[in-house]
């Protein structure tokens, strides 16, 4: 039975209009006298998985709300959704797909099959086939660079994880181009040998334009450096496209499948996860594995009220349909996890960032490593008008930096959480009072590795996915990048001819002409 995407208003639930209620007797209650209140208030607000935290103490919340939300997720019928997720129904309706990242991590039915096609089957022929793929590029001693060209999803999981654990990288540099940037390409293949470089082609669809672009011209530079007959030996994909790949001249053992159950932002933990097999080796790509599979098997069986990505969904539906606010920061201590905000803006906003009616979806993501953001737009997440939840993400333990570099990174984001949430107005000067009540959730992450990442990023996606289950919306397509692209081939013909067509707006048209003949 799939339980279809709810089209009913989550507003018309008994539970929604319990929650406006609580939010109005909990909102003019101050943080700082829950913490004074209730001594115990941390032991009671956090969650451990495998020594990973999670914090949820200094929330606008009581014990009461955690529960009234809970039963907003029942009667959203989210453990159901949950399930049909699980069992590969259609639950990306408009695309008519399953959805199952999570069988990339082992975490579903080994007699699952879409299609036709067992999914387990598939997950574990597809891993092995990275194992000797990215084995066969870090054992080749031509091989000292690999330029990885793709663009989001297809670029912003390996990305991420190459910068987080690149002081564990032991095989070839890689190198993401993931934009049709001219400059930043020529900038690359110009410290490159075609010689020592392979060229690896991470598209889905092998349609993008960006990526296409960008790959023919790679292709082109390794032709002019490398003899023919050994060229093949430097071409590699990840594609659902394989007859596509094939023919832009990839040897088929050389291009690693994805299937349609697998979103773009859900990729990293499929074949788009090679880059990772090749810098860091094949046993740390199932270390990632492994522990979004632990995230999976915590989100599947915890109960709601300690389940943590449950928990992170519910406070964030808790603070942008209650409270109206409208962003949501990502704050990493940690120079490593840099690209995490990035990562998250895909994850959040391309899936749950569509229209619902008067419900309000997903917020704004941003965010920096700290203690940058604090030298950047802390001051207004202290004292703007506009409130913004943050995740405030520590790593207790960094064993590539001295303890007193790793205790300054944790004490100053420790400070800025406690800041938020207690606030200071007795300064006797205006503008050196902080209101506080400022909500933020802390993760503390024992060590930056492999599998802890893996966690994380998995409970991000859970949370994703549970939130566009109350919000009663599909968080797996993605048809608002369509319009651009379509309007973007028409505009690019203009500004080759230089004579902007009639259908353009007069803005679009007078731009198109101060571009081509700048004054
Ligand atoms: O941003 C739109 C999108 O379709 C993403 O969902 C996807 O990750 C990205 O473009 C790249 O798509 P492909 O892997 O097919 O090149």
């Amino acid at each position: 039975m799939t339980s279809q995407m709810s089209n009913k208003s989550p507003q018309s639930f008994t539970t929604w209009k319990d929650l406006e209620k609580h939010q109005k007797d909990i909102s003019g209650m101050h943080m700082r006298d829950m913490f004074s209140i209730d001594t115990k208030r941390f032991e009671r607000m956090h969650q451990t998985c495998d020594n990973l935290i999670f914090d949820y103490a200094k929330h606008r919340i009581n014990q009461d709300t955690i529960e009234k939300l809970c039963a907003l997720a029942e009667e959203a019928n989210f453990p159901q959704k949950r399930a049909d997720m699980l069992a590969g129904e259609t639950i990306n309706t408009t695309e008519k797909r399953a959805v199952l990242h999570t069988a990339l991590r082992g975490s579903t039915d080994t007699a699952l099959c879409v299609n036709g096609e067992n999914v387990t089957a598939f997950v574990l022929q597809l891993h092995a086939k990275i194992k000797v793929i990215s084995e066969k590029i870090r054992n080749n001693p031509q091989i000292t660079d690999v330029i990885s060209i793709g663009v989001g999803g297809s670029d912003l999981g390996p990305r991420l994880m190459y910068n987080a654990l690149e002081t564990a990288r032991s095989g070839p540099t890689v190198h993401f181009i993931k934009n049709i940037d001219g400059q930043s390409l020529d900038t690359l293949l110009a410290k490159l040998n075609p010689k020592h470089t392979a060229l690896l082609i991470a598209s889905k669809t092998f349609t993008t334009l960006e990526t296409m672009t960008c790959a023919n011209y790679a292709k082109a530079w390794l032709s002019n450096g490398v003899n023919d007959a050994d060229l093949s030996d430097h071409l590699f994909a990840t594609s659902s496209a394989v007859e596509t790949a094939e023919d832009f001249g990839i040897p088929r053992d050389h291009i690693l499948p994805m299937r349609d159950w697998i979103g773009g932002r859900f990729s990293v933990w499929s074949s788009i996860g090679l880059p990772l097999a090749i810098a860091f080796g094949f046993d740390m790509f199932r270390d990632f594995i492994n522990g979004a599979a632990r995230a999976d098997h915590h989100f599947i069986e915890t109960p709601l009220e300690h389940n943590i990505p449950v928990l992170m969904a519910l406070l964030g539906i808790w603070y942008r349909n209650f409270f109206d606010y409208a962003g949501h920061a990502i704050l990493p201590y940690s120079d490593a996890l840099s690209l995490l905000p990035g990562y998250m803006q895909q994850l959040d906003m391309e899936s749950n960032g569509k229209y619902a009616g008067d419900t309000k979806t997903a917020p704004i993501v941003f965010g920096d490593a700290g203690t940058c953001a604090q030298h950047a737009f802390m001051q207004a997440l202290h004292q703007s008008s506009e409130i913004v939840p943050c995740d405030f993400i520590i790593v207790a333990r960094n064993p590539h930096a001295a303890d007193h570099f790793q205790q300054a990174l944790n004490a100053n984001a420790l400070a800025q959480s406690q800041a938020l949430m207690e606030g200071r107005t007795n300064t006797g000067e205006p503008h050196r009072n902080f209101e506080g009540n400022r909500p933020s959730s802390t993760f503390v992450v024992p060590t930056l590795n492999a599998y802890y990442l893996g966690m994380l990023l998995a409970f991000y996606e859970h949370k994703i996915f549970i939130q566009g289950a109350i919000w009663g919306i599909n968080s797996f397509d993605q048809w608002g990048v369509e319009l651009g692209k379509t309007l973007a081939k028409d505009i690019i013909k203009d500004l080759e001819t230089g004579t902007p067509s009639e259908k353009h707006d007069s803005s679009t048209s007078g731009l198109i002409r101060a571009i081509v003949n700048p004054s």
